[in-house]
């Protein structure tokens, strides 16, 4: 869906992106993770051509992006950032039609539209159609700066820190709406963060970029397990890697078949659950052994302490 073939940017006499090659498959969520300058928010604003490239060749379906018009663009491509862009003086709804608007949409099929999208998105109509940017908390500003990327229903979608500055119960909810949404529609995402964790729950890319190049990329999994270099490796967390990746093993990965004897047992966790959350649970009720139970509150199997820190190359 998305192919960039050996892209540069220069800004003057500086290099911002560096001979950068990435393909992001359609129904992708592509996520680009790196120190601040190192080029990110340059290289989605070259896909959707808020900024030319210097070198190389964007694809978008195929097609050089250059050729592209314009409105074509704004059509397939929604684009979102952490400040917003709301326009201060238009109200949730205005902003939210905004690309529609400019498509030239019949003026009911916007506002059908605009409907469908604040209850998409938990902003209830009644409530937030008439409010203007600064009547909204950072988290709804946040969801209608979604919405607007949303308008005109964008194979692509370019999110730039759109989730920054939100508490993280705020966050994770937005996250979790995210991924609900992309598995339903099938968007093709490329997003940016600074938040690691959001990085590794979100991406089924992981894109590691420093200094205008891209150092690794690949499944999240992959890279916590053979980080190509030191950098990669303290940007995924050090030490704390190990953590990060008991978050994104189910507890059915590690569970055995329950033994009749140990049925009794004591603490549950969810299958779906995570091996990190299944730790969590075995140091705060100090339990070794945990039960597994399926969606129905059916015990399936069981996860003990040993099993769980067992090396992978033992399984
Ligand atoms: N319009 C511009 N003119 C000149 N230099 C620019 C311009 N936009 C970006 N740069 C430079 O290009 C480099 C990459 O910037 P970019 O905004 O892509 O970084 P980033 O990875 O998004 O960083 P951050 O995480 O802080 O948002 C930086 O050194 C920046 O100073
Ligand atoms: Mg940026």
């Amino acid at each position: 869906m998305i192919e960039l073939i050996r892209v540069s940017k220069r800004f003057g006499a500086e290099t911002a992106v560096d001979d950068i090659s990435l393909r992001v498959e359609k129904g992708e969520l592509c996520v680009l993770v790196g120190t601040s300058g190192c080029g990110k928010s340059t290289t989605l604003r070259m896909i959707n051509r808020l900024i030319e490239h210097s070198d190389g060749e964007i694809h978008l379906d195929g097609q050089p992006v250059r050729t592209f018009r314009e409105e074509t663009l704004r059509r397939r491509i929604g684009y979102a950032i952490q400040s917003t862009g709301l326009f201060p003086h238009w109200t949730v709804a205005r902003n939210i039609g905004l690309v529609p608007r400019l498509l030239e949409w019949p003026v009911t099929r916007i506002q059908a539209r605009v409907e469908e999208l604040m209850n998409l998105l938990g902003l209830p109509q009644e409530e937030f159609a008439d409010k203007y940017p600064s009547q909204l908390s950072g988290g709804q500003a946040q969801r209608v700066g979604v919405a607007r990327a949303l308008a005109a229903d964008p194979e692509i979608l370019l999110m730039d820190e759109p989730f920054g500055a939100l508490d993280p119960i705020t966050r994770e909810t937005l996250q979790e709406e995210l991924r609900a949404l992309q598995a339903r529609l099938h968007k093709t995402i490329v997003f940016v963060t600074h938040d690691m964790d959001e990085a590794l729950r979100l991406a089924d890319r992981l894109v590691v970029m420093h200094q205008g190049r891209i150092v690794q990329q690949g499944r999240p999994i992959d890279l916590l397990r053979a980080p190509a270099d030191a950098f990669v490796e303290s940007l995924l967390g050090g030490e704390d890697r190990g953590l990060k990746e008991a978050a994104l093993l189910p507890v059915s990965e590690r569970m055995r078949p329950l033994r009749a004897s140990q049925g009794h047992a004591q603490e549950r966790i969810a299958q779906h659950a995570s091996l990190r959350e299944a730790l969590s649970v075995m140091l705060w009720r100090h339990a070794e052994r945990l039960i597994v139970i399926d969606e129905d509150d059916r015990p399936v199997g069981e996860l003990s302490l040993r099993r769980l820190v067992r090396a992978r190359d033992d399984e």
